[in-house]
This record gives structure tokens, sequence and C-alpha cells, in this order.
């Protein structure tokens, strides 16, 4: 047996899987985001290890027999978050999250150096990526990074707790920009630009590699008959696209979740920092990827029904109607998703949503249709930035909360004029890629290679020819409003 653990953004999932990848049970807990501040988003520690705690208590539960013979497990994590640790092993503060944009003044002092800072992260310094963060730690709470011994991605913090070790592994490690991400190993030039050294850093492996065992009180806690191994495990979004099989050039997926995610492997490192994509190590060796990041995607949806105090499923079924009529859409409103800031492509923390060509008419439809289709918008922003340095996917899955809703699919696929696929996915993706990435612990497996198999298909969507033109028409109106807004985003927070 095996589990997946998976640190999400507002809870943990768990699996318990067999070595046919069946899932034998499941366990969710939830955790809480703390926002102090406009800009500002953080978690307490000490909520993961709680809500793991609850997640391991019921898959013991739900199957005792199956659960007490696992033999390895692995983790996966929200990625970026500084969770800094002192020299007694103790939390120093709340960990800084990924979509919190407190840092975006640091980000350029950690790029002002006498080399290129971004030929080697590859990637653009935003404040989202954990090195910003330290530096502004150390600008702002000097007494707390006098205290750091370790800096700890969530997930690898609770590897700590779990193990007693420090590891983590190359998808994740990629999202500190501390990571030489072409050779794979942490670099001294980048850490010394947030005042770190290497010992600063936990040990790297990869993604299903061994990093220690289950601590002894945590095996008789939970009545593990073996010495639970722990392997590397992975960023979340490495870690879905595992559950999936994607580990080729050939293969995509786009994540309509939190965040919003267009994720392909490549065979080598690849960057393009001018459309702030990022460019990462994948959890297996030899492996890269690139991947596009929208800060706000589900989440947009969720504000706008409850703003217009609409469910979900009313929202589509409202919308679905709307979308059939071609001079209602041409006519209908427009949303910038930017909630929070953006990522890929603009690198921009300051600007924030807003609604444009509200009418007299402008009822709450036409508000809701314009927030799904300015999230997919976005999304198309993101394809368009991977396809400058690569157009090798020809496949594309879709998941997340937000690819249950078909209506969403056909829009996208008409949007970005390609088919897109959808599996028999649930919300345990991620955590079933760790949970792979731990069978490759397991001496009995002898076929390892099969262990990432791709998912089956379950649904094609093809794009609709009656629809592309209109939405690439406006699609040229909304990029056009990013570029009139940004102009005063400086001056909208404070
Ligand atoms: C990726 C990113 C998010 C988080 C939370 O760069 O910031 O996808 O990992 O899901």
């Amino acid at each position: 047996m095996f589990i997946g653990i998976d640190l999400g953004t507002s809870s943990i999932k768990m699996i318990l899987i067999d070595q046919n990848q069946k899932i034998l049970a499941t366990a969710t807990s939830s955790l809480t985001v703390q926002s102090p501040k406009n800009g500002f988003s953080e978690q307490n520690p000490q909520e993961w290890i709680d809500s793991t705690m609850n997640c391991f208590e019921a898959l013991k539960l739900k199957k005792p027999n199956e659960f007490s013979q696992t033999v390895s497990l692995g983790i996966s994590g929200h990625m970026h978050g500084a969770t800094l640790i002192d020299k007694d092993g103790n939390v120093i503060r709340p960990c800084i999250l990924w979509n919190d944009t407190r840092s975006h003044q640091e980000c350029e002092e950690f790029e002002k150096q006498n080399f290129d800072v971004r030929s080697i992260s590859g990637n653009i310094t935003m404040p989202g990526f954990t090195a910003p963060k330290i530096n502004w730690i150390k600008n702002n709470e000097i007494d707390n990074f006098r205290k750091i011994f370790k800096v700890l991605l969530p997930k690898d913090y609770l590897r700590f707790i779990l193990t007693g070790e420090f590891f983590s592994e190359m998808s994740d490690a990629s999202g500190t920009l501390w990571l030489d991400i072409k050779h794979r190993k942490w670099s001294n030039k980048l850490l010394s630009c947030s005042f770190l050294e290497e010992k600063h850093m936990p040990n790297l492996v990869e993604g299903n590699e061994l990093t220690g065992y289950l601590k002894k009180e945590l095996k008789d806690k939970f009545n593990f008959n073996n010495n639970v191994k722990v392997v590397g495990g992975a960023g979340d979004n490495a870690a879905a696209a595992t559950g999936m099989g994607i580990t080729n050039k050939n293969q995509s997926f786009i994540s309509l979740g939190t965040s919003g995610v267009f994720f392909t492997p490549t065979e080598s490192f690849l960057s393009n920092t001018g459309d702030a994509v990022h460019s990462f190590c994948h959890c297996l060796p030899n492996k890269w990827h690139l991947m596009s990041v929208m800060l706000s995607t589900s989440n947009c949806l969720d504000w706008i029904c409850a703003v217009t105090s609409t469910s979900i499923a009313e929202t589509f079924n409202n919308v679905e109607k709307f979308y059939t009529d071609e001079d209602t859409i041409n006519n209908s409103s427009y949303f910038l998703p930017y909630l929070s800031g953006e990522r890929t492509p603009h690198n921009d923390p300051h600007i924030r949503g807003s609604f444009h060509s509200i009418k007299t008419t402008t009822n709450a439809t036409d508000l809701q249709y314009a927030v799904i289709e300015g999230v997919s918008f976005g999304i198309l922003d993101g394809v368009n930035s991977i396809l400058k340095v690569n157009d090798n996917f020809d496949n594309i899955y879709m998941v997340g909360g937000g690819s249950k809703s078909s209506f969403w699919i056909e829009l996208l696929a008409s949007l970005l004029n390609r088919k897109l696929s959808v599996c028999d996915q649930s919300e345990f993706g991620a955590a079933l890629g760790v949970a792979r990435l731990a069978m490759f612990q397991d001496d009995t497996i002898n076929k390892k290679e099969k262990i990432v198999s791709e998912i089956k298909i379950s649904k094609i969507y093809e794009p609709k020819k009656n629809n592309i033109d209109i939405l690439l028409r406006r699609y040229a109106i909304w990029k056009d409003l990013y570029n009139s807004n940004n102009k005063i985003a400086q001056n909208l927070n404070f």
C-alpha cells in the first residue's frame, strides 16, 4: 500500500492506494488562510500538521488492515511558501504563501546583481516565489531573518515533521529561485541574492527518491507494520501531472483551480522569462516543464457567485443560455480576472480585477459570463506565452474544479481552437501523483516504467468553428483593456 499526501492551500487531501493504483480510501481536512493586509497571504504550519494527523486517522479508520501495510508515502504541496525554521526546529513566523504579493520591491533588489539572475533561475523574479519573500523578511523583520536555520517549502516542512529530515526535490525547489534549473542543484550565486547559503537549504533529491522514514513515534501511533519510506514527492502541479501520466513533450494540461495553470513537459531546460513563463524541473529525473500561472481562476467564479448570490451550478446554467445568442455575447461586458495581481504573462502584482463596458441593461448573468470568459482569456494568454518557445504539445487534458463544467471546457476548446480531453480525474490527482512516486521505493515492483502511465480519456471536446472568431475578436479588445488599466494599477492599492 502507498499513501499520497497533498498539502493544498485550502485543505490536506490524502489517499491510500494498492499496487494496482486502486484508490482504497481518501481523507480531507480543511486549512485556513490569513490575509492580515492587502496583498498578504499566510498560513500557520501547525494546521498542516493537525490536518495531516486527522487524515492519517481517517484513512486508518476506513481501511485499518491495508493502512497498516503501507510501504511508502509521497508528499505534494502548494509551491513557493517560505517556512522559516530556527536551530531548534521551531517555526519562526507564519508561512508566507504563493499568492502573497508583498515582496514586489524585493524582486527588483534580488535581480540587481552583477550577473544574469534569470539565466540561472530560468524565471523572472516574482513576488509569489520564495526568494523575494526572504529579502522582504530581511528588510522588514530582521530579528526573524537572523533566526533562520533552514528555509523549507510547505510540503518539505511537513516531511521534516514526519521524518525529522531536511529534504526537498527538484520540482518544488525550482519555485524558490535559488535552484540552478538547468543543472538541478542549489546555486550559491542565487542564494547570495537573498543573503543565504547552501547550509540554509534542505538536501535535494528527485521526486521518486528516498528521503527518510516515518518517525518511530508516528509509526507506533498509527500502527504501521513497516518503517514507512518517504520519497521526495513534488510541487502540486508536477504532482498533478504525474497523477495523470503527463511526463512527455506532446502532453499537457490546463488546470482551472484556485490558480489557473497550463503545464507541458520538456526534454531539456527552456525558458521564456519575457512573458513570465515558469521554467521548472519536473519531479522525475531528466525532465523539465514549462508552466503559465494565473493567480485567480476558480476563485473569480466563487467571488462572482457570492456577489450575485447564485450557486455555481445555477451560474453555469444561466450563462449557457446566454451564450447561445451571438448578439448578446458581442454586447456583453468584459472582466479582467486579476483579483490578486497576475503572474503570466504580466508579472504585475499591482493590477486588480475590473469590469468594463457595463450598461443599463447589464444583469447578473452578463457579469457571470464576463468572469468565465475573462478567466478563459487569461488561460489563452498563458498558452500563447508558452507557444512562443515550445509548440510540442498536441494533447491537452483539463483538470481542476472548473473543468467539471462542460460549458467552460467547450468555450475554452473554441477559444484555443484545440481539442481538449477530460479524464475521470478526481480532486485527489496530486495525491495520486505522489503516491505513484512512492511506488518507486517498493522493491517488489519490477516494471517501474509502468508506474506513471497516462490516464484514460473519458471525453474529447472539439472547438466550435462558429464561436472562434467572435471569441478572438473579444480577446483582442480584452487585451487592450489590460494595456490601458495597468497604467493606473500602481495607484490603486495602499
Ligand atoms: C505555481 C503556483 C500555484 C501554487 C498553488 O507556481 O504558485 O500553482 O502551487 O497551487
